[in-house]
């Protein structure tokens, strides 16, 4: 079966609707037609500061969201990016063979380091994409399932993936974005031209996973909408409204057509009460199990120890081929 590959932060006390609608369950449901490897980005993490009991206890919960969101580690490799020491080594490779200007140019580090102050910024934060790059490279996967804020990232991938393989040998496979056609882009509830994000503002326009089921109702019940009283989509001049179309027709699975159609005559607020029922009955199951799941953390341990040593195996065979063909003497 071929491979795919994917990464989600452990930013934050929980997921968004955002990571889950825009990369999530498509990841769950590629399981059935994929050899998958999905793995939490740590090292990615600390290209901010973080607090270090925090994240180990992020790490952790990120796995059981996963897990409880229908991650089965029994057919996926789920593991820890910092237990593969090899993603770090490949970014290294990586890193030489991107030019600085190249790297200048990615838009999140732009708006991050914008954000930070440019001397606050780590250099880490800079060579981000590169390692982005290697977590993908080293499993040699066909896709990427992620949301659109990744595609310029999964296109620098692509591009170190052909210019490695023209400069040193065939090596890597060129992978491709799988960016699902609804939900790529989830936005802030209160702010519905910004992606919804952790570092927003309010957290009023955030929908995490693991929130009580009456902040996540009032929450989008509050949603900023339009003057306008008709329900349809157009992104342009109702974001607020497409956006809650959006989120109702990638879990319910009913096209954007058909829900705009069942609200002719009806007011934002039907809209509104129905998405916040959809929402709440996806996320609460996911909720409860992540819960019970943390009840046996050195079970959640053991599972991706497990993980990590499958990730290995195929890790360090692709790690030690790019060692030879950029010229390093092999250790004895
Ligand atoms: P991260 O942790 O920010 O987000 C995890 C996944 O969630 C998607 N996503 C969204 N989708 C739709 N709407 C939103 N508002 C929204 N916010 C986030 C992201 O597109 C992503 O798919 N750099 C990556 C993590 C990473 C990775 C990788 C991913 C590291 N290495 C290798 C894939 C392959 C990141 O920070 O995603």
């Amino acid at each position: 079966r071929q491979r795919l590959v994917s990464g989600m932060q452990p930013s934050g006390d929980s997921l968004h609707l955002g990571n889950y609608l825009g990369a999530l369950v498509n990841m769950v449901k590629q399981q059935d037609e994929y050899d998958c490897f999905y793995f939490i980005p740590d090292l990615h993490a600390i290209t901010v500061p973080q607090e270090p009991e925090e994240l180990r206890e992020r790490t952790r919960l990120t796995a059981a969201q996963f897990i409880a969101a229908g991650i089965d580690p029994e057919r996926s490799t789920l593991y820890v990016q910092s237990h593969v020491p090899e993603h770090a080594q490949l970014a290294w490779v990586l890193n030489c063979i991107t030019g600085f200007g190249e790297a200048s140019r990615m838009t999140q580090f732009k708006d991050k380091a914008a954000r930070q102050g440019h001397d606050a910024a780590s250099a880490g934060l800079f060579t981000y994409p590169m390692l982005m790059a290697a977590d993908i490279l080293l499993y040699k996967p066909y896709g990427v399932p992620v949301g659109e804020d990744q595609r310029q990232h999964l296109e620098l991938a692509r591009t170190l993936a052909h210019r490695f393989n023209t400069r040193f040998g065939e090596t890597f496979v060129v992978p491709e974005a799988l960016i699902p056609p609804v939900a790529a882009k989830i936005y802030d509830l209160q702010n519905p031209t910004a992606k919804m994000s952790k570092s927003a503002e309010s957290p009023n326009g955030l929908i995490n996973i693991l929130d009580d089921p009456k902040v996540t109702a009032k929450r989008i019940k509050s949603a900023v909408t339009d003057t306008e009283t008709v329900v349809r989509f157009d992104r342009e001049t109702k974001p607020g409204v497409s956006n809650l179309l959006t989120i109702s027709s990638t879990i319910t699975g009913q096209s954007i057509d058909e829900l705009v159609a069942s609200y002719e005559g009806k007011m934002y607020g039907h809209l509104k009460a129905d998405v916040a029922k959809v929402v709440v009955d996806a996320v609460a199951p996911i909720k409860a199990r992540t819960e019970e799941l943390l009840r046996d953390p050195a079970e959640l341990d053991r599972l991706l120890a497990v993980g990590a040593a499958k990730a290995r195996e195929i890790a360090a065979e692709t790690l030690a081929d790019v060692y030879r063909k950029v010229g390093f003497l092999p250790a004895m």
